[in-house]
C-alpha cells in the first residue's frame, strides 16, 4: 500500500499526516509551532519523516513522497523558503528541500500552504469537476491559492497568489507584509482579534474580556454569538473585506468556485452564505453570478492532503 506525508506547516500549528491516494488522512499527529527558533521547526519537520519512514517500515507500507505545505514565499522549484510571514519566527530563506534531503531519499515537494489547500480542493474537494478556482485560507494568516485552466497561477517563482495581502482599504491598518488595509488584517484570525481589541480600546473593555491584549478570534465569535455589538461590528467588517476581495479577484480571474477554508470558517457555512449575499450587489453581474462561494469540505486537514497529495498529482497541477 501507497502512502504520502504531507505536512502542513502554519503560525499556529504543524499538521502532519500519512495520506493514500483517494486523499484520505490515515494517520495524523498536530504539533504547536515552534515559537523559538526556525531551527526548531525544521526539526520538527525532520522527526516527522524519520518517525514516519519508521512506521511505514515497520507496517509494511510504501511512502511515495513528502509533501510540504508552508506559510511564506516559497520558491517551489528550489524546494525554499524566500521570506517568511510574521507568523513564524525567523522563517526566512530557509532551504527546506536541502535541510531534509540528508535525512530521506524520499522525493521532496514544497509549495506555500494555501497552494497545497488549492490542489486537495480541485482534486478532491468542493471544487474537484472545475479547473478555475479561487481559494482563501482563514486562519493565522489569511493565505491565497489560485488555479487557472487547470493550472497553479504560480508567477515568477512561485510567489503569485498571495491573495491574503491584496488592499481592501488603502487608508486601513498596517500589514505585516508592508501593504496596509490588506485582507489579512480583516479577516484571519489575528486580524478579528485585533480589529476588535481596537473597538474595544475605546469602551469600558471589563464587561467583556478580563485582558484585551489575549483576546481571540474564538472569544470574539463567541461575543458574535452572544449579540455584543461590537463583536457583530468585527465579523460584519471581517465578511465586508473578503466581499470586496473576492469581488476583484472574480474580476481578475473569472472563476467557476471560490472556495474558503481554515480554522475560522469551519463549521460555520453562514459566512459563506453572507458572503455571497453581499457580492450580489458588488462589481459585475456577469462575473458575480456564474461563481459560487462555498467553505471546504475537507475540514482542517485541506492544507495537508494536498501538501501530500504532490506526490501523486504535481505533474497535473504544477
Ligand atoms: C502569508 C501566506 C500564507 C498565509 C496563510 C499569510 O500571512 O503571507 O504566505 O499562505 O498567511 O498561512
Ligand atoms: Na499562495
Ligand atoms: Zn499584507
Amino acid at each position: 500500500e501507497e502512502r504520502s506525508i504531507g505536512i502542513d506547516i502554519g503560525g499556529t500549528k504543524i499538521a502532519a499526516g500519512l495520506v493514500n491516494q483517494d486523499g484520505e488522512v490515515v494517520c495524523k499527529k498536530i504539533y504547536p509551532t515552534p515559537k523559538e527558533s526556525s531551527q526548531m521547526v525544521l526539526e520538527c519537520i525532520k522527526e516527522i519523516v524519520t518517525r514516519s519512514t519508521l512506521y511505514a517500515e515497520k507496517e509494511g507500507i510504501k511512502l511515495v513522497g513528502v509533501g510540504i505545505g508552508s506559510a511564506g514565499q516559497v520558491d517551489y522549484k528550489a524546494g525554499k523558503i524566500l521570506s517568511g510571514t510574521d507568523n513564524i519566527k525567523d522563517w526566512n530563506d530557509i532551504h527546506i528541500y536541502n535541510f531534509l534531503k540528508r535525512y530521506t531519499d524520499l522525493p521532496i515537494w514544497l509549495d506555500n500552504d494555501a497552494n497545497t489547500f488549492a490542489i486537495a480542493e480541485y482534486a478532491l474537494g468542493n471544487a474537484k469537476g472545475t479547473e478555475d478556482l479561487i481559494c482563501l485560507t482563514l486562519g493565522t494568516g489569511v493565505g491565497g491559492g489560485v488555479i487557472s485552466n487547470g493550472r497553479m497561477v504560480r508567477g515568477k517563482w512561485g510567489g503569485a497568489a498571495e491573495l491574503g495581502h491584496i488592499t481592501v482599504d488603502m487608508n486601513g491598518p498596517a500589514c505585516n507584509c508592508g501593504s496596509n488595509g490588506c485582507l489579512e488584517v480583516y479577516a484571519s484570525g489575528t486580524g478579528i482579534a485585533n480589529r476588535m481589541r481596537e473597538k474595544l480600546s475605546r469602551t469600558d473593555v471589563s464587561s467583556y474580556t478580563e485582558n484585551p491584549n489575549l483576546l481571540t478570534s474564538k472569544e470574539v465569535f463567541q461575543l458574535y454569538d452572544q449579540g455584543l455589538p461590537l463583536a457583530k461590528e468585527t465579523i460584519d467588517q471581517a465578511i465586508q473585506a473578503l466581499s470586496y476581495g473576492i469581488v476583484s479577484l472574480i474580476h481578475t480571474f473569472n472563476p467557476s468556485v471560490v472556495v474558503l477554508g481554515g480554522g475560522l470558517v469551519k463549521e460555520r457555512d453562514w459566512i459563506a452564505k453572507a458572503i455571497k449575499n453581499s457580492i450580489q450587489d458588488k462589481g459585475m453581474t456577469s462575473l458575480i453570478r456564474s461563481v459560487d462561494i462555498v467553505i471546504s469540505n475537507l475540514g482542517y486537514d485541506a492544507g495537508l492532503i494536498g501538501a501530500a497529495y504532490q506526490a501523486w498529482f504535481h505533474k497535473k497541477v504544477d
